[in-house]
């Protein structure tokens, strides 16, 4: 047995999203948003689910925070749904909206919880997208007009702040894959999308700046590690194309005011470019103050002529995988983040996102979610491992508190600390719920 160990100042937290636990999705003046449009097309979400009903947690947020509270985070990373806040996208606020998340975050702080609040997580006004949403350079600007409106509502009570999470999920399971909202599948909107989503985060920062608005503000973009099969040049430079993708497309527009040019390259030769219009790649680099980094899964990859979008091709079956599908590779989380150390220096980070899915339901009341722990276990090992290599790591958030609405799993794919039953709605804790609340009251566990 080795004790793993974090410093007494490190956060500890748990993340949702509002369009998966919030449900009422027709009350108190909300707007429609991507994810209704999108969850009612026949076969775009498994079983038809959608998230009208979801966790419930609008009505039930003090049953949630009791739950917070024993759990003893001192952190919750939430997202604040746009179309409650602006129900056409811009121009007339509702009042019922900013009057929710206000009870809310006040009773986070009561409690001694810091909120840690994520602008944008999916949930686009559908009047937005019916002017084409994030393909329309004015998307821009009703993102700062509604994060302006939340800086000026909660500053002094939310201090930190992330404007898009995942945005390589927005671009490119939105508008290439045809994964998500909107479903679309074309690599050169899914560019122009990409470079308006940074653009936005870049014009919120400097908004929030100009404000001076007291906090940190960063995004959060999802991150996988891809091992080369071999050194061979081909294998490394096909990893290092798709990792890319993910990662240096997004973070080295923010940290270095370019786009990568391996990528810049193999999307031209698919014919797709980003239009850059003047000033926009200063708009992006506008400084940040944290990261929020998402880690669940990494692989082992090599050169494939003709394979993918990326000539390349993984290696999945050498790893044991979770109920979703997702590779455990907990090494890759450790070589990701001396990965960004390395490529973009010693920004602050917060694990925004980490977690697995096993679907257990309870037996007797109980559920006994060992995978889930050992997961937790093997990737908090790794970040022990960062924090003694020196990383400027302030917090780590599991997701999620609930389980929650997958997205296009509908409910049929269980992340959370705590169990749901959809009928019901009633809350179990999890074994994992308890072990995690151990950690944080100690700081420590056994590996
Ligand atoms: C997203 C979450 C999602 C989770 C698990 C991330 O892609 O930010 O909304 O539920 O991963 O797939």
């Amino acid at each position: 047995m080795a004790i793993i160990t974090f410093p007494k100042d490190f956060r500890f937290g748990v993340s949702t999203a509002s369009y998966q636990i919030e449900g009422a999705y027709n009350e108190d003046g909300r707007g429609m948003s991507i994810w209704d449009t999108y969850s009612r097309i026949p076969g775009k979400v498994r079983n038809g689910d959608n998230g009208n009903i979801a966790c419930d947690s609008y009505h039930r947020m003090d049953e949630d925070i009791e739950l917070l509270k024993e759990l003893g985070v001192n952190t919750y990373r939430f997202s604040i749904a746009w179309p409650r806040i602006f129900p056409k996208g811009r121009g007339e606020v509702n009042q019922k909206g900013l009057d929710h998340y206000h009870r809310f975050v006040d009773k986070l702080i009561e409690n001694g919880i810091e909120p840690l609040c994520t602008i944008y997580h999916w949930d686009l006004p559908q009047t937005l997208q019916d002017e084409g949403g994030w393909k329309n350079r004015q998307t821009i600007e009703a993102f700062v007009e509604y994060s302006e409106l939340l800086f000026r509502e909660f500053s002094g009570k939310i201090k930190s702040w992330l404007t898009i999470n995942e945005p390589w999920c927005v671009a490119f399971l939105g508008y290439f894959v045809a994964e998500q909202a909107p479903g679309e599948a074309n690599l050169q909107t899914a560019l122009d999308v990409a470079h308006h989503l940074l653009l936005a985060h870049g014009r919120a920062v400097q908004r929030f700046k100009a404000l001076g608005i007291p906090g940190e503000i960063g995004f959060a973009p999802n991150v996988t590690w891809y091992e080369p099969f071999s050194n061979r040049p081909e294998d490394i430079e096909a990893c290092a194309r798709i990792s890319a993708w993910f990662m240096e497309w997004f973070c080295d527009p923010v940290f270095k005011g370019s786009y990568p040019q391996i990528l810049v390259d193999w999307f031209a030769k698919k014919g797709a470019k980003v239009n850059i219009e003047e000033g926009d790649l200063e708009i992006i680099s506008q400084p940040i103050d944290i990261l929020g980094i998402n880690y669940y899964n990494g692989t082992v990859s090599r050169h494939k002529e003709d394979h993918g979008t990326f000539d390349c091709e993984h290696l999945d079956n050498l790893f044991d995988k979770t109920d979703i599908g997702f590779t455990i590779y907990p090494d890759g989380f450790y070589k990701v983040l001396m990965d960004i150390k390395n490529k973009y220096g010693d920004v602050p980070i917060y694990i925004t996102e980490n977690g697995a899915t096993y679907n257990q339901d309870p037996v007797d009341g109980r559920v006994r979610d060992d995978k889930r722990i050992h997961y937790l276990k093997q990737h908090l090992t790794q970040i022990s491992r960062v924090l003694s290599s020196g990383m400027n790591l302030k917090g780590y958030c599991i997701w999620s508190l609930l389980d929650n609405y997958e997205w296009s799993y509908g409910y049929s794919m269980r992340f959370g600390l705590v169990h749901v039953d959809y009928q019901t709605l009633k809350r179990t804790k999890k074994d994992s719920f308890y072990w995690y609340s151990k950690l944080n009251q100690n700081y420590w566990f056994e590996m």
